[in-house]
C-alpha cells in the first residue's frame, strides 16, 4: 500500500510537538507491514537544507501567490517530498509564529498550499508514484478534501487529529482565495461558526478519522472536549477510530541512550538522578525528583502543579521543569524556581529532555485534555513513574497504582481525577507513600519498564485502516 503523509512538522527536521514525533516516525514504523509511505512536507528553510539527492519533480507557476517547485529526495532516512515555495516557507524558526510570536496572518493560505499539493499528488501522482492513500494530520491538511474532487479525485483519504484545538480557521473573505467553493461554505462543509475551518473541512470530507488513542476518540464526541466539533464527531463516529501513539524506541532507550549514563533496571536510575540533581542545582532529598516536559499551555495544567508546590516540596519531595510557551506560565515558574527543591529552564533543550526522564523518578503530566502524550511512554520506557490525569492518551497508557492493580502487580503509575489542583495534591500524597515503599515503588519502575510502548500495535492497526479504505486488490 502506498501512502502519503501530508504535515506540517516532521521530527527531527521541524516540530514543535509530538505531532513532528509521530509524522516522522510513521514511515519506519509502517515499513515493517507492507505499507510505503512518504511524506509531504513545506519547504521550510529547515526541511530544504535537509533534503539529500533533492530532485525537482514538479513546477507550479502559482501556487497561492507565487511559484513553486516540488522536490523530491531523502532526509533523515524519510522519504519526503517537499514544497519550495519561498513566498510561503521561506521563513526561519517557528513553522507558525513570526518573530512577534503571532501566527503568520497568511497562514491559511500557507496551510491550504500544503493541502492543494497533497490533493494534487493524491489526484495525479508524481512522477509516476501514486499514493492510494492521503493521510493528512490536523488542520494544516484539512483542505485536501476539499481540493481532490476539482483535481480529479482518486485516493482514500485520512484525517488524524492529534489536537482538535486548532481548526485551522480563515475568515471567509479569502475563500477565493483559498480556492475554495464558495458553494460548500456551509454546516455541512466547511463553514465553521461563520468562519472557514480547515480542520472542520477534514473532519467532514475524509473517508476515515483518527485520533491519537481510544479515549480521546470517545471524549472528541463529547462537550467537554470537542471545541465545539463534538456534534461534528458524533456525525461521525462511525468514520473515527482511535489508535495510539508509539515513541520511537531507538532514540528513547534508556540501555543506549547516549546522553545519560545507560541502565537496564530500575537501580540503574541512581546515576542519572545525581547528574540530574547536580545539573539542576537540587541537593539530595528524602523524597522522590518529579520532572517535567512540556509544552507551557492551558492544555498542560502546569498552572495546578504551581497551586501544589508547597505540598510537593513539603513531603521532601523535589521538582525539575522544562519548558516554554505562554510567557505567564514561564514567569510564573521562574518564580516558583525560588523555592528550595524546584529547579526550572524554560527552553527548549533535547538533550535535557533526555537526562530528566532518566534522571526523575516521576514524570508528571496533569493535562486538562491530552489526545495521547508521549512524555509518559518516555517515562514508563525509563522507569520514570508516570504521575497523569486521568483523560485522552493518559488514562489509556498508565495502569493506575489502585489497590487490586497493586495487589495484582501491574499498576504503571498514578492516575487523578477530576483534573483539579486538589485531586493533583492527592496524586503527589500517594506518590510519596508509594516511593517510601521501596519494594512497590521498584515493582511499579518494573512493570513500567516492561510495559510496551512502541508502533508495533499501532502500526499494524493503521495498515488495516488502510487496507480495509483501499478494498481487495
Ligand atoms: P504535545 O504534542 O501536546 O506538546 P506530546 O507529549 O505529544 O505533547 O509531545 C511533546 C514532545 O515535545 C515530546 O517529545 C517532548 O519531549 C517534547 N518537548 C516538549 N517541550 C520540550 C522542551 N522544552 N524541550 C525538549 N523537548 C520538549
Ligand atoms: C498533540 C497532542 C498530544 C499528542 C501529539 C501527537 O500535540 O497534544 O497529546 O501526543 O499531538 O499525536
Amino acid at each position: 500500500i502506498r501512502v502519503l503523509s501530508v504535515a506540517s512538522e516532521c521530527t527531527p527536521l521541524v516540530k514543535t510537538g509530538g505531532l513532528a514525533d509521530v509524522v516522522g516516525a510513521l514511515p519506519a514504523a509502517l515499513a515493517g507491514v507492507g505499507v510505503r509511505m512518504r511524506v509531504l512536507l513545506p519547504g521550510y528553510p529547515a526541511v530544504m537544507a535537509a533534503l539529500e539527492g533533492a530532485r525537482r519533480v514538479l513546477r507550479l507557476d502559482d501556487l497561492f501567490g507565487g511559484p513553486a517547485t516540488v522536490v523530491e529526495g531523502r532526509a533523515a532516512g524519510l522519504d519526503l517530498v517537499a514544497i519550495d515555495a519561498p513566498h510561503l516557507y521561506a521563513r526561519p524558526g517557528n513553522p507558525y509564529l513570526g518573530p512577534d510570536g503571532r501566527d503568520w496572518p497568511d497562514n491559511p493560505e500557507r496551510f491550504a498550499a500544503l493541502s492543494w499539493v497533497g490533493a494534487m499528488i493524491g489526484a495525479r501522482g508524481l512522477d509516476g508514484w501514486r499514493p492510494h492513500v492521503l493521510h493528512g494530520h490536523d488542520w494544516q491538511a484539512g483542505l485536501m478534501t476539499e481540493y481532490l474532487p476539482g483535481l480529479g479525485g482518486g485516493p482514500r483519504t485520512v484525517l488524524t487529529i492529534h489536537n482538535i484545538a486548532f481548526n485551522g480557521p480563515a475568515d471567509p473573505a479569502r475563500i477565493g482565495a483559498l480556492r475554495l467553493d464558495p458553494w460548500r461554505f456551509h454546516a455541512e462543509g466547511y463553514e465553521f461558526w461563520g468562519a472557514v475551518s480547515a480542520l472542520k473541512a477534514g473532519l467532514m470530507g475524509a473517508d476515515a478519522l483518527t485520533t491519537v488513542s481510544p479515549t480521546y476518540a470517545e471524549e472528541l464526541m463529547t462537550p467537554q472536549f470537542g471545541m465545539g466539533l463534538d456534534g461534528v464527531m458524533r456525525h461521525r463516529r462511525h468514520a473515527l477510530t482511535g489508535i495510539l501513539n508509539g515513541i520511537d524506541e531507538d532514540a528513547w532507550n534508556p540501555a543506549a541512550d547516549p546522553a545519560i549514563i545507560p541502565y537496564r533496571d530500575p537501580a540503574g536510575k541512581a546515576a542519572a538522578r545525581a547528574a540530574l540533581r547536580a545539573e539542576m542545582g537540587l541537593p539530595e532529598a528524602p523524597g522522590p525528583l518529579s520532572v517535567v516536559i512540556s509544552r507551557m499551555t492551558h492544555q498542560k495544567g502546569l498552572d495546578l502543579l504551581l497551586e501544589v508546590l508547597d505540598d510537593l516540596t513539603a513531603m521532601g519531595g523535589q521538582l525539575a521543569v522544562l519548558g516554554s510557551g505562554d510567557p505567564g506560565l514561564e514567569q510564573a515558574f521562574r518564580d516558583a524556581a525560588r523555592a528550595p527543591g524546584v529547579a526550572v529552564r524554560i527552553g527548549y533543550d533535547e538533550g535535557l529532555s533526555h537526562r530528566m526522564i532518566a534522571g526523575g523518578d516521576a514524570i508528571l503530566v496533569p493535562s486538562r485534555f491530552e489526545p495521547c502524550g508521549l512524555t509518559q511512554l518516555y517515562g514508563l520506557r525509563y522507569g520514570t513513574v508516570p504521575v497523569v490525569a486521568l483523560t485522552g492518551g493518559l488514562a489509556d497508557t498508565v495502569i493506575n497504582a489502585s489497590p487490586a492493580a497493586l495487589a495484582r502487580g501491574v499498576a504503571t503509575g498514578i492516575q487523578f481525577a477530576p483534573v483539579t489542583a486538589g485531586a493533583l495534591r492527592g496524586a503527589l500524597a500517594r506518590l510519596g507513600g508509594l516511593y517510601a515503599d521501596r519494594e512497590t515503588w521498584s515493582r511499579l519502575q518494573r512493570n513500567a519498564m516492561a510495559q510496551p510502548v512502541g508502533w508495533a500495535a499501532s502500526a499494524r492497526a493503521y495498515r488495516d485502516l488502510y487496507a480495509q479504505l483501499t478494498g481487495p486488490g
